[in-house]
């Protein structure tokens, strides 16, 4: 088998690029480039990882390097450089700031791996993806966010926390529209086992499962106080990853150009998709009740809003 392996670069070697990069070699469906301005820590990351695989006897390659040349050829580029929110800063702030980083990482993907596809992570993703896919030209399919399927990830743990007795693999639930506090959970269709959560838990701890998923990012915030999450977003990004390389057309919510689906249009938000070799391959359309449209214009509303904010 002399076939190349496939290659995904990350840019960004912070807490979530990291975990991205060993999730995702764990998975064996590419060798691993990580990328960060500040040379050593990619370096230094990767050689971690590296031997952390050696451990685990996982053959993937990881490297880690300052320069963008290291990218060529890559299948799938993970973009999640990009500011956290500091204290004192507008979320005004981060949105420039992380704008202006965005639109750096793309000229360098343009250049070196124009065919790849664009997985976003900085935040605020929904605008951040946006602004990828009009800064690439590549055509929508081959511009994704994640946010959707960490949201869902965190849902499918209250709901699973909230019953005793289901297991988390036994939990189907979706988390669609902004990557924010305006996400829109979508505990009516939540089940487990063909069962409903309305059933299992009653309206009450469902709407509190909810909640909880909404807040979910800024909890964890709460508790480090210097930094945010990054196992869970490590996750997605590697299940996303291989549903790409791996062309598995599994449904996740993702962050994708909305036209016309859902009544949206012109707009990124997270949706469930069919993830396979193409990127995003179709938007899966579920029948919402009137409240759940509401909210989802709502959340749409809001990354109209921060998009307007950065013309
Ligand atoms: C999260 O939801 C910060 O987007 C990240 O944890």
């Amino acid at each position: 088998m002399n076939e190349r392996q496939a290659k995904v670069s990350i840019i960004g070697s912070g807490n979530v690029g990291a975990n991205a990069a060993l999730l995702t070699a764990i998975t064996g469906a590419a060798d691993i480039v990580l990328i960060d301005v500040a040379e050593g820590l990619a370096a230094g990351k990767a050689l971690d990882i590296s031997q952390a695989l050696a451990i685990l006897g996982v053959e993937t390659k990881v490297e880690g390097y300052g320069d963008y040349a290291y990218t060529a050829g890559s299948e799938v580029v993970v973009i999640t450089a990009g500011l956290a929110r500091q204290p004192g800063m507008s979320r005004s702030d981060l949105l420039h700031k992380n704008a202006g980083i965005v639109k750096s990482v793309i000229g360098q993907i343009k250049k070196y791996a124009p065919e790849a596809i664009i997985v976003v992570v900085t935040n605020p993703v929904d605008v951040m993806t946006y602004l990828a896919w009009q800064e690439t030209g590549f055509p929508p399919e081959r511009v994704m966010g994640m946010g959707g399927l960490l949201d869902s990830g965190r849902f499918v743990y209250f709901l699973a926390e909230a019953a005793p007795g289901v297991a988390r693999s036994m939990v189907e639930a979706l988390v669609i529209g902004a990557h924010s506090d305006e996400m829109v959970p979508l505990a009516r269709l939540a089940t487990a086992g063909g069962k409903t959560f309305e059933l299992l838990l009653g309206q009450e701890a469902l709407a509190n499962a909810a909640e909880k998923t909404r807040h979910g990012g800024a909890e964890i915030v709460g508790l480090l106080k210097t930094g945010s999450a990054a196992f869970g977003p490590g996750a997605a990004i590697s299940l996303m990853v291989k549903a790409i390389l791996l062309d598995e057309k599994r449904i996740f919510p993702v962050c994708c150009l909305a036209q016309g689906e859902y009544g949206q249009n012109d707009i990124y938000l997270n949706l469930p998709a069919i993830i396979g070799a193409s990127g995003v391959e179709g938007i899966v359309e579920l029948e919402l009740n009137e409240a759940e449209r509401d909210a989802l214009a709502a959340s749409a509303s809001s990354v109209r809003a921060m998009l307007k904010e950065l013309e």
